[in-house]
């Protein structure tokens, strides 16, 4: 049994994806971290009892003093693992060396390609012929650190941005919960780094 938290700012599709997909296994969703306490996300943790700890991000504040109280929430629920879905926030090594190998984030293109905001509608745009999805370990850079899976599909495909957007969130939400569980599967067994 291993425990993750999972850092999310918005909507929180991918969160439900992965809760839902956990829900009644050996893992859990021990905590939603957020830095925005009125984002959908949030309702949809407490739906499903899942504890919320609101990271105070204010301005002035520095981002590794938010991160040591964020360490010390994760330390208290016993965290084995960070997923990051859709979190608006840049980490710092803080908290990076804190979790070596065990911070992932999604991401909806095929990186290096489109990193930063604005992802889909730039994939889109481009003239790139694929159009995808990457899951990634997390290092100091924005969209940057070890792939671990990305998925595609042609540009043809899709008539439109609308239907590019519910093609690359349909794979999200088919692979960032079984990456996660297998991750979370491999940290369980007490493996190192
Ligand atoms: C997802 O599409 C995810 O790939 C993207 O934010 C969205 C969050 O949606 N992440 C990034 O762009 C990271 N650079 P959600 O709140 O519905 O899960």
């Amino acid at each position: 049994m291993a425990n993750l938290a999972i850092f999310a700012s918005g909507t929180g599709s991918n969160f439900v994806a992965i809760a839902d997909a956990l829900a009644g296994g050996p893992h859990r969703v021990a905590v939603l971290v957020t830095d925005k306490p009125d984002a959908p996300v949030v309702e949809r943790a407490h739906e499903r009892d899942i504890a919320v700890y609101h990271a105070d991000y204010r301005p002035r504040r520095a981002r590794s003093e938010v991160e040591r109280e964020i360490i010390d929430e994760l330390d208290r629920r016993e965290c084995h693992m960070i997923a990051l879905a859709g979190f608006m926030k840049i980490l710092t090594p803080t908290i990076i060396d804190r979790f070596p190998q065990r911070i992932v984030n999604i991401h909806p293109s095929l990186l290096p390609r489109h990193a930063g905001v604005g992802a889909i509608e730039n994939s889109f745009n481009s003239g790139d012929t694929e159009l995808g999805i990457t899951i990634h370990f997390v290092d100091y850079g924005v969209d940057t650190g070890p792939i671990i899976v990305q998925r595609s599909f042609n540009r043809s495909e899709v008539a439109d941005l609308q239907a590019a957007c519910e093609r690359i969130h349909a794979l999200e939400h088919y692979w960032y919960p079984k990456v996660v569980h297998d991750l979370l599967d491999h940290w369980s067994q007490g493996a190192t780094v």
